[in-house]
């Protein structure tokens, strides 16, 4: 798995590892990542569908994903770290805490959620999977650029969905169909996240419609350590939509992190 080096390392604190969410790949994480307060190093991750060398290769599944960020991390001789995850990159976040529980020293889940699909949200992805492969395009998931933001972003920062269009133009097929499989394949991780004893914030943009803030008050519930950070203005892409105010929790978690 690519790991991109966001800012370098000013002390020898655990890193800040930021985790996509789907159909985009790290570049989404650019205008947090500027934001960010502290000395940490900041890395962003390529999860297996997104689009660079490892786009939809090997079996679609985010167990694996946490299995090669888990080895990449490894490789730079990182043994904690802060993990970040936007939806996708959530579900995979809670993969990593249930299967290298030794790596991740604090949570952020942003706009995302804990449970599995629904048989209903399964089928779609499926389709999408299937459609992507048979067309040999992203056409099944070009809508996202505007479905995925809020409102208030589209009523008054329109040039995030042409963005969103951008990267989401950049992706593959393949990569498309992966992450699909691999997301409907999730198991619920709520209880991942229940038996966690790091710092966790839950972050979710009040306008968002794909994992809204009951499902972010669901996490709460479950961890009573967690914090919830409700956003302002912003839909399911937080960390796009307004860096400024998701950069502010996740150096809070960081600085947690830190003293815990
Ligand atoms: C994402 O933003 O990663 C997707 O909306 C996740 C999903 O489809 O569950």
């Amino acid at each position: 798995m690519t790991l991109h080096v966001l800012r370098e390392a000013r002390d020898d604190r655990p890193p800040i590892v930021l985790l996509h969410g789907f159909p985009l790949d790290h570049r989404m994480w650019a205008a947090t990542a500027a934001e960010l307060v502290g000395s940490h190093e900041v890395l962003a991750a390529d999860v297996p569908g997104a689009a660079g060398p490892d786009a939809g290769r090997g079996e679609p599944s985010l167990d694996t994903a946490a299995d090669r960020l888990a080895a990449a991390l490894a490789d730079r001789g990182v043994d904690r770290a802060v993990v970040v995850g936007l939806s996708m990159g959530g579900y995979v976040a809670l993969a990593l805490a249930e299967r290298h529980p030794a790596l991740v020293a604090a949570l952020g889940l942003v706009d995302t959620k804990s449970t599995a699909d629904t048989e209903e949200a399964r089928a779609h992805r499926l389709r999408v999977a299937d459609e992507a492969e048979r067309t040999g395009t992203v056409e099944p998931v070009r809508a996202m650029a505007t479905s995925l933001v809020g409102e208030s972003t589209r009523a008054a920062q329109p040039e995030v969905s042409d963005q969103l269009a951008q990267w989401i133009e950049e992706q593959t097929p393949a990569g498309v169909a992966w992450a699909q499989r691999a997301m409907a394949a999730r198991p619920d991780r709520t209880d991942v996240l229940a038996a966690f004893t790091g710092p966790v914030t839950v972050v979710v943009g009040d306008e968002d419609t794909v994992t809204p803030v009951a499902a972010a008050e669901h996490m709460v519930a479950a961890s009573p350590a967690a914090q919830l950070v409700v956003v302002p203005h912003s839909g399911h892409m937080s960390a796009v939509e307004q860096p400024a105010a998701v950069a502010a929790a996740l150096s809070d978690l960081a600085q947690r992190a830190a003293s815990a």
